[in-house]
């Protein structure tokens, strides 16, 4: 099927260099729909990207409906991909800040599809905390940015701002449309969140596992073309689009689950914080106060990993460790005792890593014994950097088939 792209194009200076980037992808034999906003229309004309993109081109939401659908829904839908380019600081305050008040920011809302920013405005604007904070904020909910170019701005100010040259954001756009269907064909099974140990029909025990991570790798392996299943612990997030999830509460919950779908899965990433130990006995009624303490006596869980790593045979298990010392020498024993492809392992002390971030610092270690070390980034970026791994490990494995 042919490629859609939605471009929106905002009201910055750099807007008429759209023209190029809608020019230069229209080459590439790929479907263009531009959207412009009412201020990029004082700078450039609709009728420009109508020629260009040899489409219709829409200016406002209310406009008269060139099919008998809702427009903005049928975009959202239609697209591979939406470009931003150029971005103005407004559009991206308004997306990170939810607002849909016009046709473009209103079918970012309604898509499912990558999103991808191209920046460019007055260096001070750029290096504004609100408009950083903007982009970090949506980086970690999964868009992506193109780093605008440093130099002279059309203001006469030198610095950071400056929209990259229309090659260099087609490359970004091919990139990421290859990208996107890169784990057509594999079923991915992620684990995320806390479990739940019941001690009576009020009380429980679970830990502070947010799953953020294991959402983000959901996220991101179905947007890049992976049938995906979440098995997830009692979280404050929402299921990510084309993700199926499977609610549970306790570890003994997950185990069913995970080995309900054992054989559809090809590849299982086990990001869930499943509790070592449960109450031994859960009791029927509320335990009442007394005047003396009393004593919580805690039984094994079953080992999901473990099991899941005796009869895992040409699946691709990836397991997490987070620890509070020691990391690297647990970490490889947890790949040893697990029979795991490679291990994410944390320092939750660490800044920037843990529960309830955005973002992680992590080392990865595989089973041959190769470690890498990463610096901090968010966890939808890290998301990416574990399913690349699994990709190459997943190509080797295939080769030796
Ligand atoms: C001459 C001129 C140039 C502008 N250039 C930019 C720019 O390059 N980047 C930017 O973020 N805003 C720029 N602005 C400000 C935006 O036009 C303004 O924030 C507007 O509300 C953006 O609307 P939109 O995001 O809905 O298109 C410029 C304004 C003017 C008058």
């Amino acid at each position: 099927m042919k490629k859609h792209i939605v471009i929106g194009v905002s009201g910055g200076i750099a807007a008429y260099k759209a023209l190029d980037i809608v020019s230069g992808l229209r080459k590439r034999d790929i479907g263009i729909n531009v959207i412009l906003t009412k201020n990029a229309c004082e700078f450039v004309t609709p009728l420009s990207f109508q020629t260009l993109s040899n489409n219709y081109v829409v200016t406002d939401t209310f406009q008269e409906p060139k099919a008998w659908e809702v427009e903005h829904i049928s975009l959202a839908k239609k697209a591979s991909l939406i470009l931003i380019a150029p971005a103005t600081a407004n559009v991206i305050g308004k997306v990170a800040n939810g607002i849909a008040d016009d046709m473009l920011t209103t079918t970012i809302m309604a898509a499912r599809c990558p999103i991808v920013f191209a920046p460019a405005m007055n260096t001070n604007m750029y290096n504004n905390p609100i408009v950083q904070e903007n982009i970090q904020f949506l980086r970690s909910k999964g868009y992506y940015f193109i780093e605008p170019e440093s130099g002279w701005l059309a203001c006469g100010d030198l610095g950071k701002g400056k929209l990259p040259k229309p090659e260099v954001i087609i490359e970004e756009v091919l990139k990421h449309m290859n990208q996107n269907q890169d784990l057509e064909g594999k079923n991915i099974l992620v684990t995320a969140g806390p479990t739940v140990e019941a001690i009576d029909p009020m009380r429980y025990i679970t830990n502070h596992s947010s799953g953020k991570m294991g959402y983000a790798i959901a996220q991101q392996a179905a947007v890049r073309g992976a049938s995906v299943k979440l098995i997830s612990g009692p979280t404050h997030l929402q299921c990510p689009p084309y993700v199926e999830k499977i609610g549970i509460q306790s570890a003994v919950d997950m185990q069913q689950a995970v080995n309900a779908n054992f054989q559809w899965a090809d590849i299982i990433i086990k990001a869930a914080a499943v509790a070592d130990y449960r109450p031994i006995e859960e009791s029927k009624h509320k335990i009442k106060k007394a005047n003396q303490d009393i004593t919580l006596t805690l039984t094994r869980n079953p080992d999901i990993l473990q099991e899941l790593g005796r009869k895992k045979a040409n699946k691709i298990l990836v397991g997490f460790a987070a620890e509070t010392k020691d990391l690297i020498s647990y970490a490889k024993e947890k790949i040893m005792k697990k029979n795991l492809d490679f291990i994410v392992a944390n320092n939750i002390n660490e800044k920037g890593a843990g529960f309830k971030e955005d973002t992680n610092v992590v080392s990865i270690i595989d089973k041959e014994g190769n470690i890498n070390h990463y610096p901090m980034m968010s966890k939808v970026e890290l998301a990416n950097i574990i399913l690349d791994k699994i990709k190459d490990r997943s190509a080797i494995m295939n080769s030796f088939r």
